[in-house]
């Protein structure tokens, strides 16, 4: 006895509802064209242990089945006929192909006409038990999954990667880590002060500036000195490697982030810019929906107060207003000033007397940490070119001036 063959209705109904109880929106996708069902389903990984798992799936809900593998992590399984012995119409039957290969990780079932109440019931294992392996892994690494770049807590930052800018880390430290390493002083603070209660935590911050001046870098600075991971998010590759869906992606990020309170978490969304400025229409409407995702996820943010969202732009003028007014506070990264010149002179020309990094110091106003860093390395590059051609004594350090040459083949 066989079950009823279910209609196309139904199946559109069943496979949306697992995609929605599993939070599949974004990696699953099926479709029921000129009575040709397609589904596929992107995997975090394809390795021998799956295949395994989707052979023995598929055998348990259909008897036979044809199988070709080609390379490792590539398996394709087609269903027989019930006759083992005709050939009519083989290609109609359901196919399962499995493939890990050029970096395309994904389960693509096909099936010429509808799907049999067998054929449905194995899609539905079969999409359980691939996304089951997802919900065990950590929150860091699905994370990853989904395009962030992860580093989990206790990641070690260079001191010497920020130097000077004594007045912002003063305020970094006041304004974000206190309140991030002490939640606890300010609710009782908060508790004092509000009738309705609150937080006066920030969740989201603005870091702004030209290029170069380290608000990159602080970011590693906070979520380092605060012990807990940082999670990159890149939006110019969520824009163009999820084309389509990269404000699906930009959701689950958030979703994701917040789904464990527990796990507090530096969030930090660089180059935010770039939700603004396009003009290309197709691309506009992306990161039109990019941009509204953001808006509402940061408004969201009260759900999980745990998580802090920094933002990083060099061109602050091009921001979305309304995005502009979601961040409760804005550090601002000026050019260094002398004082910072000197500080930063000392971390990558430890050798220099104090007159001679003042002296260079004047020379390189104007100039980001940034470039400061390439010109003391190009400065590096000279006195060995200098040592190798014989001009130098072996084991000579570069001086003063081999600093200022660098700096004028520079800005030659
Ligand atoms: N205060 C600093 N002291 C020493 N080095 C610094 C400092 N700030 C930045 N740097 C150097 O400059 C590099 C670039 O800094 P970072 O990427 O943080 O800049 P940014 O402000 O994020 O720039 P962009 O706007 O281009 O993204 C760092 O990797 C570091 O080597
Ligand atoms: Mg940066």
């Amino acid at each position: 006895m066989s079950l009823p063959e279910p209609g196309f209705q139904e199946i559109e109904t069943t496979l949306r509802a697992l995609s929605t109880e599993l939070e599949l929106e974004e990696l699953f996708h099926f479709s029921f064209e000129k009575k040709h069902f397609q589904l596929s389903l992107e995997l975090p990984q394809v390795d021998d242990a799956l295949v395994l798992t989707v052979l023995t799936t598929a055998k348990r809900h259909i008897e036979n089945w044809r199988i070709h593998t080609f390379e490792q992590g590539y398996i394709s399984i087609q269903a027989l006929n019930e006759s083992l012995f005709s050939s009519e119409g083989i290609l109609d039957q359901i196919k399962i192909r499995l493939s890990g290969l050029y970096g395309e990780k994904k389960l693509e079932i096909t099936r010429k006409g509808s799907l049999s109440a067998a054929e449905l019931s194995l899609i539905i294992t079969l999409v359980r038990t691939l996304t089951k392996k997802r919900a065990g892994t950590g929150l860091l690494e699905q994370l990853a999954e989904n395009g962030c770049t992860v580093y989990p807590s206790g990641f070690s930052f260079r001191e010497e990667e920020l130097a000077g800018y004594t007045e912002i880390k003063k305020e970094i430290t006041e304004s974000i880590l206190l309140p991030l390493s002490n939640p606890d002083v300010l609710a009782g603070i908060a508790r004092g002060t509000r009738v309705v209660a609150g937080q006066s935590k920030p969740k989201a911050v603005l870091f702004t500036g030209p290029p170069g001046v380290g608000k990159t870098s602080m970011a590693g600075y906070i979520a380092s000195k605060a012990g807990l991971p940082l999670v990159y998010i890149p939006l110019e590759n969520i824009l163009s490697a999820y084309f389509g869906e990269s404000s699906k992606r930009l959701a689950a990020i958030f979703d994701l982030a917040a789904s464990a309170p527990e796990q507090r978490l530096v969030l930090f969304i660089d180059e935010i810019d770039s939700l603004g400025l396009s003009r290309n229409d197709k691309i506009f409407e992306t990161t039109r929906r990019m941009l509204s995702v953001l808006l509402r996820k940061l408004d969201g943010l009260e759900s999980n107060t745990s998580n802090i969202i920094i933002g990083a732009t060099n061109r602050m003028e091009d921001l979305d207003a309304a995005l502009l007014s979601r961040f409760d506070s804005i550090v601002h990264f000026p050019l260094p000033d002398k004082k910072d010149i000197v500080e930063i002179l000392a971390r990558f020309a430890k050798q220099l007397t104090t007159p001679e990094t003042v002296e260079l110091a004047d020379l390189f106003l104007g100039q980001p940490p940034r470039a400061l860093r390439d010109i003391c390395a190009r400065a590096e590059r000279i006195a060995a070119r200098e040592i190798i051609e014989g001009k130098l004594i072996a084991g000579s350090l570069p001086t003063k001036e081999h600093y200022q040459a660098a700096f004028s083949r520079r800005i030659m």
